[in-house]
């Protein structure tokens, strides 16, 4: 891109009509300006103290480690000086109420895959804004589709701003030397077809039918009913993944399985599914349960969990097709649910 365009040039460009647009643009900057220092602070890791050691556990039992902790403080700290009526953070137990006058409500996930860190392989911020309602913590419990932007940070090789605003995608990188985001991509699509499928595989034996079903298509390659040899990737990085399928499209699936604690999938519905399926729909992909639109959900608690499968528009569509002729029971028997129906016939 020729033109050097600024986050803060970018967001000033928004249509005057857009509701709330320079308290959504303060909170944008805000958040990116936190993302700038933890980046920092994740690139020198050791060297600046960061252990890597667990801190403790949170409130829906995930491990934390000490850079949860502090990530969660830097984006904390950076929401406090902006209009946010309420956060909801992946670290703390409740919704935590800021300013009940202020016009938007913030979910984020400070730092996505935090365990990844040791091995020095990208982890992330995401973030969902949504106006604020009437009662302010109700505002956390309305669907996906009331969100208003969305997006995250990528501390990988580059540090990458992916954000979902005024119905569009847009992409950029921070220049280290000038400490601010430089739009790189504009108005990004999903490549519609890419035959490319993420899971983690190990967990094959858990998955329930409809899964199974449209892995083992993808699997078949060329000869089989889908007619194309797929590629796969699993970085166990939800950031990542979700970059790498803006970038080149493909599947990325975290299905509900039979393990305890993952019956309702595994990532969480408010600060890792709403905002990645904002992001995918306004790149042109789509995100669901395999039975659901994730937009169309409205979260029961804080932390809920969700199956989340999203990216290429065929891709989705074919573990939605798969799921309907399927029922939702976890059957681990190959032949009754694999005979009753395939993808593509
Ligand atoms: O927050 C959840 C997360 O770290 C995601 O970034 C990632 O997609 C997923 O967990 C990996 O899960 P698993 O270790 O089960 O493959
Ligand atoms: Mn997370």
């Amino acid at each position: 891109m020729d033109e050097r365009v600024t986050l803060r040039s970018h967001l000033d460009r928004a249509g005057a009509k857009t509701p709330n647009r320079l308290a959504i643009a303060a909170v944008i900057e805000g958040i990116a300006a936190a993302s700038i220092d933890l980046a920092d602070l994740i690139a020198d890791g050791p060297l600046a103290g960061i252990t890597g050691r667990l801190s403790g556990v949170n409130s829906d039992g995930d491990a934390q480690k000490d850079i949860d902790l502090v990530a969660d403080r830097m984006m904390r700290r950076a929401l406090l000086v902006t209009p946010v009526a309420a956060i909801l953070s992946e670290e703390a137990e409740l919704p935590e109420i800021l300013d009940v006058a202020a016009p938007l409500c913030v979910a984020i996930d400070p730092l996505d895959g935090s365990a990844n860190l040791e091995n020095n392989i990208s982890v992330g911020t995401i973030f969902s804004i949504r106006p604020r309602g009437n009662d302010v913590v109700s505002t956390f419990f309305e669907p996906g589709t009331a969100q208003c932007a969305a997006g995250f940070v990528v501390y990988g090789p580059q540090t990458t701003l992916v954000l979902a605003h005024n119905g569009r995608v847009d992409i950029f990188i921070l220049d280290r030397r000038a400490r601010e985001f430089l739009l790189v991509a504009q108005g990004v699509r999903i490549a519609p077809n890419t035959p490319e499928f993420a899971i983690n595989a190990s967990n094959r034996r858990h998955w329930h039918g409809p899964v199974r079903a449209y892995i083992d298509e993808c699997l078949a390659g060329i000869g089989g009913n889908g007619g194309a040899d797929f590629n796969m990737r699993w970085i166990g990085s939800l950031v990542a993944e979700s970059l790498r399928i803006l970038v080149r499209g493909g599947v990325f699936l975290y299905p509900a399985d039979a393990r305890p604690g993952y019956r309702e999938g595994r990532l969480r519905l408010l600060y890792e599914a709403h905002p990645m399926a904002l992001v995918m729909e306004w790149a042109g992909g789509s995100a669901t349960t395999g039975r659901r639109r994730i937009l169309e959900l409205s979260a029961r608690t804080p932390h809920q969990r969700v199956p989340l499968i999203m990216g290429s528009m065929r891709g989705v569509r074919d573990v939605a097709a798969i799921h309907e002729g399927i029922e939702p029971m976890f059957d681990n028997s190959d032949a009754p649910l694999f005979a009753r129906r395939g993808l593509f016939r």
